[in-house]
């Protein structure tokens, strides 16, 4: 049989490093909980001594997770070490890890410690570790530019010191395919030890590389592979989880390793994580891109339709796509909507079918026919359990080519009613600015990003928007079949989650 690689994700951890991205606890549970769904074999939750915030998302995936070994990372510091200790402990299957600097580079200008002083550190926090936790990964920061003999050497000793995972990262993703899987094959070579530790790789993608990498990893002797999804990660990203596992499943052939991915769960979880990073997935990305299963020319549409693997390599359903045919409509019943949630997967509480029911009544009659995107969106508009602070009541715009554009808005917080009205640059930016009067906060606005979650006339449109205030970003998310109030609602949402989470 062929050997299984194992899947750890990085999503809650290098994925949350994305610049702007910063997620909630229940936002990283709904992650951690799809990601468990999606079979990956270890979640990194996050780094738990970065901030309270990061230590209670770990704590709370590692406490409600059963199935998937749940990690923190920590630097090679005791404290850090206690930290992670204290978030994983309640995992059915925890693992600290922990990492430390090894090239020159690295060393010489960031840490100011010689190779014995780093050898000593590591072997001592593994020791260290150890005592608390059986699984322990050790990871050489920056491995990819660091000597490789002093790679062999430092693994040796933190795998005689008890690590039962070495990784191998290309932390400023520098490295060439070739060069990297040879890497690998000198650390299988060349620790003695190294036959009881799972052999990680961790590419990033600063090249464009992190995925060829990876693979190259694994064709010379890797056993774990980190990734995130969509390639989220610090900088240009992170091996994408989807592209590897699709790599090795559509050339099992070639690869000939298996995964525990369930790879019909993809595209949902890609979605999730868009929708709750706001990080948008580039139409032409591999695997997950709205165009990955798209054929233009008429070449290839007729090749597809005499025979799908003229021009197919794998199949959309093989990664979960729907062929979003006419699913429901405005006669259709609540034990039709709720058969349908379970044919998408969907495992949903009693009082979030009631409201995802709701709200697909309202889309029912706006839209003629409800499609399977159109009840992802709405079954992920609950995740993130935004308190509503403000809650819009109402709102009226005017606009035109020879106008200047105006909104009204009416907000309501607790029980007041504020109404406010603006001007602007057109009607979403009109109504932007009488929001910003009603709230009285000087608001501004950083990205904003609107896509037709299907085709036609009708679709729904989903905004995503990020505010800034001080060096801090906050996202937000609105969908209706109306675009402006798709973005009203998408602002407020933001304003809400700020004044949440500065309260
Ligand atoms: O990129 C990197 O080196 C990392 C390590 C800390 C694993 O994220
Ligand atoms: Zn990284």
């Amino acid at each position: 049989m062929s050997k299984i690689i194992k899947i750890f994700d990085t999503t809650l951890r290098d994925g949350e490093q994305t610049p702007g991205v910063n997620l909630n606890i229940q936002e990283k549970l709904e992650i951690a909980r799809q990601l468990e769904k999606l079979g990956v074999d270890v979640i990194e939750a996050g780094f738990a001594i970065a901030s309270p915030g990061d230590f209670e998302a770990v704590q709370a995936v590692a406490t409600e997770l059963k199935n998937v070994t749940v990690a923190s990372l920590c630097r090679a510091v005791e404290k850090d070490i206690d930290r992670a200790w204290e978030a994983v402990k309640n995992a059915v299957s925890p693992r600290i890890h922990t990492f430390i600097a090894t090239s020159d580079i690295h060393m010489q200008h960031k840490l100011k410690m010689s190779e014995d002083a780093v050898l000593e550190r590591a072997v001592a926090m593994v020791k260290y570790a150890k005592r608390y936790c059986s699984d322990i990964e050790f990871s050489a920061e920056d491995a990819g530019r660091s000597r490789p003999e002093f790679l062999y050497k430092i693994f040796e000793a933190v795998i005689a010191a008890g690590a039962t995972c070495i990784n191998i990262p290309d932390t400023v993703g520098y490295t060439a395919p070739k060069e990297f899987g040879g890497l690998i094959k000198g650390v299988m070579e060349n620790v003695k030890n190294i036959e009881n530790t799972d052999v990680s790789v961790h590419c990033h993608n600063d090249l464009g590389m992190a995925v060829a990498n990876t693979l190259a990893a694994i064709e010379n002797g890797a056993t774990q592979v980190e990734c995130t999804i969509n390639g989220l990660g610090e900088r240009a990203g992170n091996a994408a989880l989807e592209e590897i596992v699709m790599a090795l499943t559509t050339r099992k052939n070639y690869y000939n390793v298996q995964h525990n991915i369930d790879t019909t769960q993809i595209s949902r979880t890609s979605k999730l994580v868009t929708s709750l990073t706001g990080v948008q997935v580039q139409p032409n990305k591999a695997v997950v891109g709205a165009n990955a299963f798209a054929h233009e020319s008429g070449i290839h549409q007729h090749g597809v339709l005499s025979e799908k693997s003229t021009y197919e390599i794998m199949t959309p359903e093989s990664v979960g796509l729907s062929q979003n045919k006419m699913v429901l409509g405005k006669l259709s019943g609540r034990h039709a909507f709720e058969d349908k949630l379970k044919d998408m997967g969907y495992t949903l509480e009693q009082d979030a079918i009631n409201k995802a029911f709701e709200k697909f009544k309202e889309l029912a009659d706006k839209k003629k026919v409800v499609l399977d995107d159109d009840i992802h969106v709405l079954v992920e508009e609950r995740v993130s359990q935004i308190p509503e602070i403000y809650q819009l009541k109402s709102f009226q715009t005017n606009s035109g080519n020879k106008v200047i554009a105006t909104a009204m808005v009416e907000l309501t917080k607790e029980d007041q009613t504020v109404t406010e009205a603006a001007t602007g640059d057109g009607p979403i930016d009109a109504a932007f600015n009488a929001i910003e009067r009603a709230v009285g906060i000087e608001i501004k606005l950083a990205d904003y990003n609107l896509r037709a979650v299907t085709g036609g006339k009708d679709a729904l449109g989903e905004v995503s928007v990020k505010i800034a205030k001080e060096d801090k970003t906050f996202m937000g998310r609105g969908v209706s079949t109306d675009i402006i109030e798709a973005s009203v609602k998408a602002y407020l949402n933001a304003i809400n989650r700020m004044l949440s989470e500065i309260a």
